[in-house]
């Protein structure tokens, strides 16, 4: 199972803190914000959430709780909370991988599932 997905990172200029609090984690928001372009971070993590509901074929997921963490070399990883283990165990799948990538004005993201 596999999605992907591409987004403006422009879409993610000036948002305030409620706004970012609504579709990502404080981990993410702390991630994002420590960087020299935030909303580069924030689009690639948007994406992975996007990427996720189109490997799923489930819109019904809630984006705040598709978390993208990192690991010590800074790859990314989903972190496989209760909403997703339960899901991944529906369909009998165990594993989650995602890749991202910036340049220029998008970022892109795919998630493939195991
Ligand atoms: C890690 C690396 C691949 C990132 O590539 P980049 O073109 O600089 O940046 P991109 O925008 O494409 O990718 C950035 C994303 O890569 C991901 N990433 C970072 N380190 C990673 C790793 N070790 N493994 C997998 N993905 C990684 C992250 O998701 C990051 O985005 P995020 O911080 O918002 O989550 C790059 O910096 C690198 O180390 N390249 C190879 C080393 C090299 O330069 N070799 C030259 C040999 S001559």
């Amino acid at each position: 199972m596999i999605g992907v997905d591409i987004e403006q990172i422009s879409r993610f200029n000036g948002w305030t803190a409620s706004q970012q609090k609504r579709i990502f984690s404080e981990s993410e928001i702390l991630y994002a914000s420590k960087q020299k372009n935030p909303s580069e971070h924030f689009c690639g993590f948007y994406c992975v959430k996007e990427a996720l509901t189109k490997a799923l074929d489930n819109k019904n997921l809630t984006f705040k709780n598709i978390e993208v963490l990192h690991t010590k070399t800074n790859k990314p990883y989903i972190n496989v909370n209760q909403e997703i283990a339960s899901i991944l165990n529906e369909i009998n799948k165990t594993k989650i991988e995602i890749s991202i990538s910036h340049a220029g004005e998008y970022a892109i993201a795919v998630v493939q599932i195991n």
